[in-house]
């Protein structure tokens, strides 16, 4: 570590919304943002041409990349969040970008009656589902989805291939270096033993990682921030189990949204695909 760098948060597990709320500055420069406006278009305007959709609710909107994508692409968008700061910025890049989703600032538990039946796609993409770490919240997320969904509406969810990230314990998601900044996102893994001392029978369960995202200002002698969050991986089979559980059919499973084939052991997303019928 230089000698003049600074540690502005360190180690301090923060809630979703406090984490993306202090992210929300540099997110934009995290994700590429630009660029990606331009190369994700093509899949979501074959995506919209296939399930022909005039209306969707984007679930974990974050700053708005795909409510953007989809608007331009002549969709009515409702994007949601639970970081106030990320709907905010959200609603600048709108604005910035000529389009007219909408934001509102909501917690997936929260979506409420007015939104029933109203969405021909629910998109919760960009690894969204894993930060509702309790069983219950993420069964309810779900359940909220489908009833947001019209009759044979369709959910897109993405999240990363943690199959392949717990079997091998993977601690690097992604470095990315601007002109300005270095962004590393990583995991710790957190084994927490479960068992009873008087039968002398633990075992070891791995369902936690901190996720945290490192980021280093190159213009301010290498300062640096540690935000971090917890986070609870999704396996592919507990995926579509749960998406079962809550409604939803036909449910299909990819490695990524031009539907190849999903590989637990290779691909670097799952994609889930499911219909309410
Ligand atoms: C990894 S970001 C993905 C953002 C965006 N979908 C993208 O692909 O760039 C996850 C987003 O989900 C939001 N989020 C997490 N838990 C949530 C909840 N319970 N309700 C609503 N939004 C939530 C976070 O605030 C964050 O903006």
């Amino acid at each position: 570590m230089p000698e003049n760098g600074k540690f502005e948060t360190y180690g301090k597990v923060k809630s979703a919304s406090d984490f993306y709320d202090e992210l929300s500055e540099d997110y934009m420069d995290m994700i590429e943002f630009s660029s990606k406006v331009e190369s994700e278009s093509e899949i979501f305007k074959t995506i919209v041409s296939e399930y022909k959709i005039t209306r969707c609710l984007d679930a974990g909107c974050g700053v708005g990349l795909h409510s953007i994508i989809l608007s331009k692409l002549g969709v009515e968008v409702l994007g949601i969040d639970i970081s106030a700061s990320m709907i905010e910025k959200a609603r600048e890049l709108a604005q910035r970008f000529g389009v007219s989703a909408e934001f509102e600032v909501l917690d997936f538990s929260l979506i409420k009656e007015k939104y029933k039946e109203k969405f021909e796609l629910v998109l919760c993409i960009g690894n969204t589902l894993p930060h509702l770490i309790n069983e219950k919240d993420l069964l309810i997320a779900l359940r909220n989805f489908y009833n947001a969904l019209v009759p044979n509406g369709i959910l897109i969810a993405q999240i990363l291939n943690y199959d392949k990230i717990m079997e091998n314990e993977e601690r690097i998601v992604n470095v990315r270096e601007t002109p300005e900044r270095i962004f590393v996102r990583f995991y710790d893994f957190e084994p927490t033993i479960v068992g009873s001392p008087s039968l002398k029978v633990f075992e070891i369960r791995k369902d936690f990682l901190k996720f945290n995202v490192l980021i280093v200002d190159k213009t301010k002698n290498y300062s640096h921030k540690l935000i971090t969050t917890r986070i609870k991986p999704i396996k592919s089979e507990d995926l579509c189990r749960k998406l079962r559980m809550v409604g939803f059919k036909e449910i299909e499973i990819f490695g990524d949204f031009l539907k190849r084939e999903f590989k637990a052991n290779e691909s670097k997303n799952i994609v889930v695909f499911a219909r309410k019928t």
